[in-house]
């Protein structure tokens, strides 16, 4: 009995799978950081907030809106950084990664951007932008996405006011003066629709980033959104498929933006369930690719995500749900980050030490809650 007792004390001490968290373990697994998405309307929920800032839950952050275009400069050359800083602070704060998020993208794009420009005033409205927004973060930032969603579905490039007024040359004008602002940023091209191979989107951006690296810019990684439907989402292998092909043009790889909603609402235990292997499906695809650096949440609970904004009737695609009770796929995750973290699938990515005793806290704990469950069913 006191044996019982004393393996329970330790089990809560080292904590159970339910409560494991999906940084650590994700560091643990050989991943740079497991992060998600903040947007500013949950910075004064407590609840939220304790979750966010929480290191071994989240090793990033994003600013789901605060850096945007329409958020920082609304109107010409007047720059406005507070909604974008609030959400930097808590990684000042924190020591999360700060993955910055976005430059150039023709979405949230305000109307003066909208214009008709020839290519030299375009030119010089792109460098002032990232100048002083990449400028402003300088050093703060792990990672920008420089460039968002220029290419479309079936290849074509976006006609977005930026392609009108320079082409191609606004991609590499962006990378390249990004370079400059701040050298020390990995910098991405970030996008969706381009995680199951093999479609016309994946094969035109593969010939894009090579185009735009040709001229001479600097493209350090390729962001997968990966938005995507329960049941429908890609395969482990048809995304490992995509992230060799782009393997061969970058450095890095990420999953930036992962939410996996449910088509119709409420979800039963079953479409959980499912919603949980989908999810499995993407953290085993970047375990298993050598350049997959972290996965990124948009955001982790349903109670900001913005799926129900965008597709009514259909959502509940976070890992947490509204009322915070985490959800299969949350567990699923855990598990396989601690079978790749005591496989030695990868080697971890935190420092020496840490890793050593992140995986003897891996080890120690799956013995444990083993042993535990064990003794427990013979009890
Ligand atoms: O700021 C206004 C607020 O003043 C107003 O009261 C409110 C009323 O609806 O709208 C607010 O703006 C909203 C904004 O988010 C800030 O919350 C917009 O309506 C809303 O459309 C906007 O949605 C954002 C969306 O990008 C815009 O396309 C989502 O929050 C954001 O999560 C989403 O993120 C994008 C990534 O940046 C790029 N990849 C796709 C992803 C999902 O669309």
């Amino acid at each position: 009995m006191i044996r019982l007792f004393q393996l329970l004390v330790l089990a809560i001490t080292l904590g159970t799978p339910a409560t494991c968290q999906l940084d650590k373990w994700a560091k643990a697994a050989g991943l740079k950081y497991f992060g998600t998405a903040v947007d500013n309307p949950a910075l004064n929920n407590q609840g939220y907030m304790k979750i966010a800032r929480d290191t071994d839950e989240f090793g990033s952050i994003t600013p789901a809106n605060g850096q945007k275009w329409s958020n920082t400069e609304s109107s010409q050359g007047r720059f406005s950084y507070g909604s974008g800083d609030a959400i930097a602070n808590i990684a000042k704060q924190t020591g999360q990664l700060l993955r910055c998020h976005t430059l150039v993208w023709y979405n949230q794009l305000p109307g003066w951007v909208s214009s008709s420009y020839s290519k030299d005033q375009m030119q010089r409205i792109i460098a002032t932008h990232i100048q002083n927004v990449a400028g402003h973060y300088k050093g703060q930032c792990y990672a920008w996405d420089v460039v968002n969603e220029a290419v479309e579905d079936d290849g074509k490039m976006r006609q977005n006011p930026m392609y009108k007024a320079m082409g191609i040359d606004y991609i590499t004008h962006s990378f390249k003066i990004a370079a400059q602002t701040d050298p020390t940023a990995k910098l991405y091209y970030n996008d969706f629709n381009i995680e199951r191979c093999c479609n016309a989107k994946i094969n035109a951006t593969y010939d894009m980033i090579k185009t735009v690296k040709a001229a001479g810019a600097r493209i350090d990684g390729i962001g997968m959104q990966g938005h995507s439907r329960v049941g429908k989402s890609p395969s482990k292998k048809e995304l490992k498929d995509t992230m060799a092909k782009f393997s061969q043009v970058v450095d890095e790889l990420a999953y930036t933006e992962i939410d996996i909603r449910h088509l119709k609402l409420p979800a039963s235990a079953a479409d959980n369930q499912q919603q949980a292997k989908d999810y499995l499906e993407v953290v085993g695809a970047c375990l298993e690719a050598p350049k997959c650096v972290g996965i990124t949440v948009w955001d982790f609970t349903d109670q900001y995500s913005w799926i129900p904004g965008q597709y009514s009737g259909e959502g509940e695609a976070c890992l947490w749900d509204r009322s915070y009770n985490k959800k299969p796929a949350y567990s699923s995750i855990v598990s396989l980050l601690q079978s790749a973290a005591t496989a030695g699938l990868r080697s971890a990515t935190s420092s020496p030490t840490a890793a050593v005793t992140a995986r003897a806290d891996a080890t120690a704990e799956v013995v444990v809650v083993t042993t535990l469950a064990t003794v427990l069913a013979r009890a």
